[in-house]
């Protein structure tokens, strides 16, 4: 049935895909996280494998199967997920950040169990993550670089501050404030956004969507 949409629009290019959530330590036993499904970035790298693209999808932990056909890099932690798409920046000609990154970790991950005090309240420090796909657009050999924007307000405003301030070449913006699209859904609806304007795409499933995605992302690169 996947044969079904074999295209060829990314025939012999390389796509680097990230998906899922980062997951990270507070100590031996807990951590934080978000709830991503993956859903989104395991559907746009069926479809880059079903356009032909060797396909690499380094995913934080989700339920999802890895799809066929592509390589499949398993990481927990947002420096993890950093050092694997450094790794496979080379040669990338796609690059795709689905993935929900956690942007602070903690600032120490504690040895043991973190015990409950007799205080009512506890604190934990945090310190930013490194910005996985800024630092692939800022490579001298970029590759075409797409990122995503879940936003709960001011949708276009904040992606199109998130397509300059990383110098992405498209942003997939995504309101999170609807309820049944895009984050932990089946479905999604998107606007499509780069420095020549801007497209919605309506709400339908995300494997339909993401081949959509594909198709557009493939037509973009080639004229880039
Ligand atoms: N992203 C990333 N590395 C991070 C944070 C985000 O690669 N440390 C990527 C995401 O995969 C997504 C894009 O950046 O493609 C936007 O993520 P988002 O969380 O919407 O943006 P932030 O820059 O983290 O801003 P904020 O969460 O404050 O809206
Ligand atoms: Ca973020």
């Amino acid at each position: 049935a996947a044969s079904l949409f074999v295209t060829g629009a990314l025939a012999g290019k390389k796509v680097v895909i990230t998906a899922g959530p980062t997951r990270e330590a507070i100590d031996p036993v807990r951590y934080i996280s978000n709830h991503s499904s993956g859903k989104m970035g395991y559907a746009l790298a069926q479809a880059a494998v079903e356009a032909g693209a060797q396909t690499v999808l380094i995913s934080g932990p989700t339920q999802l199967a890895a799809p066929d056909r592509l390589e499949f890099i398993a990481v927990t932690t947002a420096e993890e997920m950093l050092a694997a798409s450094l790794q496979q920046a080379a040669g990338c000609d796609v690059f795709i950040a689905a993935a929900a990154v956690a942007d602070y970790r903690p600032v120490q991950v504690a040895a043991q169990k973190i015990k409950k005090t007799g205080d009512a309240n506890l604190t934990l420090e945090f310190v930013k993550n490194p910005d996985i796909v800024a630092t692939i657009a800022a490579l001298a050999e970029k590759p075409f670089t797409v990122g995503f924007a879940a936003e709960s307000e001011n949708l276009i405003a904040y992606a199109q501050q998130k397509l300059a301030r990383k110098n992405l070449d498209l942003i997939i913006a995504n309101n999170i404030a609807v309820t049944g699209i895009g984050f932990n859904a089946d479905d999604n609806a998107v606007t499509v956004i780069d420095k020549t304007g801007q497209q919605e795409i309506s709400q339908r499933s995300k494997q339909q969507l993401a081949r959509e995605l594909i198709a557009l992302f493939a037509q973009k690169f080639k004229d880039s």
